[in-house]
């Protein structure tokens, strides 16, 4: 079977409604909807913020160690049938930390699943820590150092959360920190903020993707340098759809981003809330954008090159497209 690499996943987003439930019955928790129905009747958004407000609401259901780490499980489980056999998952540890929930806990449950993730589900994974941008460059580092303190292996940190109006220069040193640490480091950027939002984590932050950054659209210089430094975007299709940042999936500039050159990969951003996987993405792409067979190839391709993997790793993963 063909592989992929998933990129750009929040763990929290991939919280389905059943577990949500299923979660609050095991810990004793009232739930402000009625049911299942209640709540997805809540999923639609009208900008990232409205999303945010219900994501980080829906996650005080996560509270022990075996939530955390059942939450990730099923992640693993679903992602594997979508082809994925590498991931790396990002973690919004303060959101957790935030309402008391201690970062070893959290991190610790979390590293269960993903230290089986391979002998269970096929699937090689790492853990990037996203750092919140709403919130200071003191909680980021104190973060930071928590996660590190845990002794749970970290391939990297990330930044996500409210883009417009967080300027990410603020975050520079725990990210000079975390590469000195040896650390990969990536950033959401030009998801609702323009193109000058993505300029900036390349040069504040020397990011190694960008996550999201269709929003460069327009500006050619700027295309250009993700061109020359090989830089990739790991986009989020129905993600983008979802929370209006493309009117219509037919009007995505996927297509036209890859053909240009970028190292454009296809991820599933918050999946539970956003109506599909790694495989419905691709899928709904495909379908919206009439995406050759090469062009599915060169995604995924573009996902495997542009993961954390080892030099061997790829070269295996890759070697199912051959
Ligand atoms: N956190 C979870 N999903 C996100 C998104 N799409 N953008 C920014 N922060 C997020
Ligand atoms: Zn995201």
């Amino acid at each position: 079977m063909t592989a992929w690499a998933e990129l750009h996943v929040h763990l929290e987003g991939t919280l389905e409604p059943e577990l949500i439930f299923a979660l609050a019955r095991r810990n004793g928790l009232t739930l402000p909807y009625a049911d299942i129905a209640e709540l997805r009747s809540r999923y639609e958004f009208g900008d990232l913020q409205e999303f945010l407000d219900l994501y980080y609401a829906n996650m005080t259901v996560l509270q022990h160690r075996e939530d955390f780490a059942d939450l990730t499980d099923a992640y693993l489980a679903r992602a594997a049938r979508a082809g994925v056999r590498r991931a790396e998952v990002f973690f919004d540890l303060q959101a957790h930390t935030g309402r008391g929930v201690p970062a070893a806990t959290a991190l610790e449950g979390v590293n269960d699943a993903l230290s089986r993730s391979y002998d269970r589900h096929g699937v090689s994974s790492g853990l990037i820590v996203t750092l919140l941008r709403h919130l200071s460059a003191e909680s980021a580092m104190e973060a930071y150092e928590q996660a590190r303190a845990s002794g749970v292996p970290m391939l990297g940190i990330g930044l996500c959360s409210t883009e417009v109006g967080n300027p990410a220069i603020r975050f520079k040193a725990v990210f000079d920190r975390a590469r000195a640490d040896g650390l990969h480091t990536v950033a959401h950027a030009g998801e609702e903020g323009d193109a000058s939002y993505v300029r900036d984590v390349l040069d504040a932050l020397r990011v190694e993707r960008v996550d999201h950054g269709v929003r460069v659209v327009g500006d050619l210089a700027l295309i250009q340098r993700l061109v020359d430094e090989r830089i990739p975007l790991t986009v989020c299709p129905l993600s983008n759809v979802r929370l209006k940042g493309v009117a219509d999936l037919t009007e995505h500039p996927l297509a036209d981003l890859l053909r240009s050159g970028v190292r454009v990969t296809v991820n599933s951003d918050d999946p539970a809330y956003f109506g599909g996987y790694l495989d419905d993405n691709v899928e709904a792409v495909r379908r919206a954008l009439d995406l050759t067979d090469d062009e599915i190839r060169t995604l995924a391709l573009n996902s495997i090159e542009a993961s954390f993997a080892s030099a061997g790793e790829k070269q295996q993963l890759a070697s199912t497209w051959a």
